[in-house]
């Protein structure tokens, strides 16, 4: 094997350590998250590239620019990772844990991308039977406070201590209007500009809703709104219809379709949100529903990000 070849086998934890400092941009907010000092990190990312003979990254300001060979390692890396993480679940399956039932209550917005993850999911745990129950935030709530799902999915899920949150995905929330309206071609629209015309929101109960309100509260603007709509679907309806604007889950275009609807510019927007998985600390996780975090955690969570950046 070539010298340099070797040098990867010694390096799984800093090829780790180097797709985190990509995915926050930051060698802070990844030494954080992977809860090893700054210096470590820098010091393993240091490490890699000696033993790769080129810089992987440039400081620019306070900002990191990867080079060439930084993203070649860093695609290289994600496939290795991901290869080992099958492996993983293969092994395990190997020693027949994998089947029974995952039980799944996930907010109405999720389902535009919980059938794309499950998908993967049941490909790889054939044995294992999915029950997805699926209504709106409220309603998912009270199903997590009486444990009767192994988790449940929210962008907002409610502040209590007696709840394990799980962070998977990004959720950005961001304004839509017909492809004729006043404000399309417009490359800055500010806040104020956009609640001028009519607005379609999601019923109360809503998460979507839920997150509207609190922004609008935090930066103390109030919305014309012009019809409450109980499905995400029928406001890009509605707005393709020319009834109105409105701020929905990015994820309702990129997995549901953004025929004839332009997402406009506005100022303060996206409202920034994540996806989780919830469930009750006191509730033992199963067999089943360790493997599907694991698998969330890992595989899933690549395969929606692939899906969002090629839409
Ligand atoms: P919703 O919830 O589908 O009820 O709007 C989405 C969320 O929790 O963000």
């Amino acid at each position: 094997m070539a010298s340099r070849l070797r040098a990867y086998i010694g390096t799984l934890r800093q090829l780790e350590i180097l797709l985190a400092v990509h995915e926050h941009d930051s060698v802070t907010v990844a030494s954080e998250h992977l809860h090893l000092t700054q210096p470590t990190v820098s010091m393993q990312l240091k490490k890699l590239s000696d033993a790769l003979g080129t810089p992987l990254y440039d400081q620019v300001g306070r900002k990191l620019v990867f080079t060439d060979a930084g993203n070649a390692v860093i695609k290289t890396a994600k496939e290795i990772l991901e290869s080992f993480e099958l492996l993983d679940m293969h092994l395990a399956d190997l020693k027949g844990l994998k089947a029974g039932k995952l039980r799944l209550g996930v907010v109405t917005t999720s389902k535009y991308f919980v059938p794309n993850l499950l998908g993967d999911f049941c490909r790889l745990y054939p044995g294992i039977e999915i029950e997805l129950k699926v209504a709106n935030r409220e309603q998912i709530i009270e199903r997590l406070m009486e444990g009767l799902d192994d988790f449940n999915v929210f962008s907002h899920p409610p502040l209590d201590q007696r709840i394990s949150l799980h962070e998977f995905l990004p959720n950005p929330l961001v304004a839509i209007a017909p492809l004729d309206h006043p404000l399309a071609k417009a490359s800055k629209i500010t806040f104020k500009e956009f609640t001028h015309y009519p607005f379609l929101i999601r019923e109360s109960g809503s998460g979507t809703r839920h997150a509207i309100e609190e922004f609008m509260k935090e930066h103390n603007i109030s919305l014309n709104i012009r019809m409450t709509i109980e499905s995400n679907e029928a406001i890009k309806q509605a707005v393709i219809s020319g009834l109105g604007t409105s701020i929905l889950s990015g994820h309702t275009l990129a997995f549901g379709g953004r025929d004839n609807i332009c997402e406009l510019n506005v100022a303060q927007l996206p409202i920034k949100t994540n996806w989780h998985l919830a469930h009750l600390k006191a509730k033992r996780l199963s067999v089943v529903a360790n493997t599907f975090i694991n698998y969330v955690n890992t595989i899933g969570r690549n395969r929606l990000l692939k899906v969002l950046h090629t839409k």
